[in-house]
């Protein structure tokens, strides 16, 4: 029977060949670590990445039978050359010749940032008049875009946006998909977190919900080593898209893609093949009930992605960073925390005791006073946009305290670690609003030109 991993397949019988490998690694195949006997290169048969034609095609190609897309190309650099890549695509089979300009709300990954800075395309920010409590939220809605795309003086290249986004909020895509439809604007969909969303009961991928290309982090949701991700192409997307899609891919990626990293792909495709999908479905059961355990705990739990569990403790007494403390002296390790929340990540690979400990664990805290919150909800400030983000970044510039930053033009992308959205863009000038969120942030320093 196959197993549909002609990747895996290819290296296992190499690995078991006897072979005299006189060819990169330099570790020729001896176990330092544990996996170098499977940490081939492009020797014969093994395929290439960019130009795939041999074993490393089939397996795209199997992966994009399980997805439905139109091509399906694997990236060993995460998402964020799945990202550079698909506004490189836009960029590369534009036909007038004008400026590339992509619509999107303000809760983007720094991908999207350097893909712009490297690509030099021009980004209008579709702002929300909700509040919010932190940037990786962007709530927009299908009537915020239309009232975005109704008041562009130029057709956008494409919309894009990042669903789900680091929380576990979900964008109502399929609704915003129509209305990039009505406009004839493509849209792109940041997925890194949701590689599993299209095997739940009813699919929540965004290929399912009209989107055109999207990004899925395998190596976030699914048993994918780090650095893991996929590009889809949509069924019905122009021609000239999938055609230039791996040259535009190469533009950005080493020339030496880990093997290791495209065997897991490809092993996944198998495990998807082969019960995975029904394992799954059990997580988000399973993640769903667990969320209902603790809510009856007295804990504020958010499920809006099925396999994320994010607790917002503050009426308990603890911000988020506290309460992921408290979990590390269990042994529970989160994905990300900040003042407000903590993101637990789940996948079918954590075990019953996994979640054990994590009950016992939050019904173990003592519940404190909750203390008078004095970061109140804010809009996000809208930047005055003084240059691209390409001229800005070129720049010379210099790194300022961000009190001395007034009036000044970022020249720098500036991130907190995770989640990586990006406060300030090169080009705006810095005002006291986004001085107090960088504060916020804990950034006390700033490059501007
Ligand atoms: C929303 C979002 N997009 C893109 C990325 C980049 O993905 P990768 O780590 O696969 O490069 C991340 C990483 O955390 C992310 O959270």
């Amino acid at each position: 029977m196959s197993k549909n991993t002609p990747v895996n397949d290819y290296i296992t019988e190499y690995e078991n060949s006897g072979v005299a490998r006189f060819h990169i690694p330099g570790h020729k195949g001896r176990i330092l670590q544990g996996l170098e006997s499977r940490d081939i290169t492009e020797i014969k048969g093994a395929d290439y990445l960019f130009e795939a034609t041999g074993i490393i095609a089939k397996s795209e190609e199997l992966t994009s039978e399980i997805y439905g897309s139109a091509k399906t190309l694997y990236s060993t650099e995460g998402s964020t050359l799945s990202i550079k890549t698909m506004l490189g695509i836009i960029k590369t089979c534009k036909k007038d010749g004008s400026r590339t300009l992509v619509l999107a709300p303000r809760n983007v990954h720094k991908a999207f940032i350097d893909g712009c800075c490297l690509l030099d395309i021009d980004v209008k920010w579709i702002y929300t008049d909700r509040l919010t409590s932190g940037l990786c939220v962007s709530f927009i809605t299908p009537d915020n875009l239309k009232q975005t795309l109704a008041k562009c003086d130029k057709t956008p290249d494409a919309v894009y946006i990042t669903s789900p986004d680091y929380l576990g909020n979900m964008a109502d895509v399929e609704q915003i998909s129509k209305v990039c439809k009505s406009f004839g604007v493509p849209l792109l969909v940041d997925n890194a977190h949701g590689a599993y969303l299209k095997f739940l009961e009813k699919s929540l991928h965004p290929l399912d919900m009209g989107a055109d290309m999207c990004v899925d982090s395998a190596h976030k949701t699914l048993p994918v080593y780090t650095g893991g991700s996929y590009l889809h192409i949509a069924k019905n997307s122009p021609k000239e898209w999938l055609q230039s899609a791996k040259e535009t891919m190469s533009l950005f990626a080493s020339t030496s893609p880990s093997y290791l990293i495209m065997a897991s792909l490809d092993r996944c495709c198998g495990e998807l093949k082969n019960g995975l999908i029904d394992s799954i479905r059990a997580c988000a059961k399973k993640v769903a009930e667990v969320a209902t355990t603790l809510n009856q705990l007295g804990w504020d739990t958010k499920t809006a992605e099925p396999l994320k569990l994010t607790v917002y403790p503050a009426k308990n007494g603890y911000s988020g960073d506290e309460l992921a403390d408290v979990l590390r002296e269990h042994k529970i390790e989160c994905e990300y925390s900040d003042t407000d929340c903590v993101v637990l990540m789940c996948s079918p690979f954590n075990d019953e005791k996994d979640y054990q400990r994590l009950v016992l664990a939050l019904n173990d805290t003592t519940k404190k006073q909750a203390e008078p919150i004095d970061d109140k909800p804010y809009l996000l400030p809208q930047a005055k946009v003084k240059m691209s983000i390409r001229q800005a970044y070129f720049s010379p510039h210099k790194k300022v305290a961000v009190d001395e930053a007034r009036g000044r033009i970022c020249a720098r992308p500036v991130v907190s670690c995770q989640p990586s959205v990006p406060i300030v863009i090169p080009g705006e000038q810095i005002d006291d609003e986004i001085i107090k969120i960088l504060k916020r942030y804990s950034i006390f320093y700033i490059d501007v030109i």
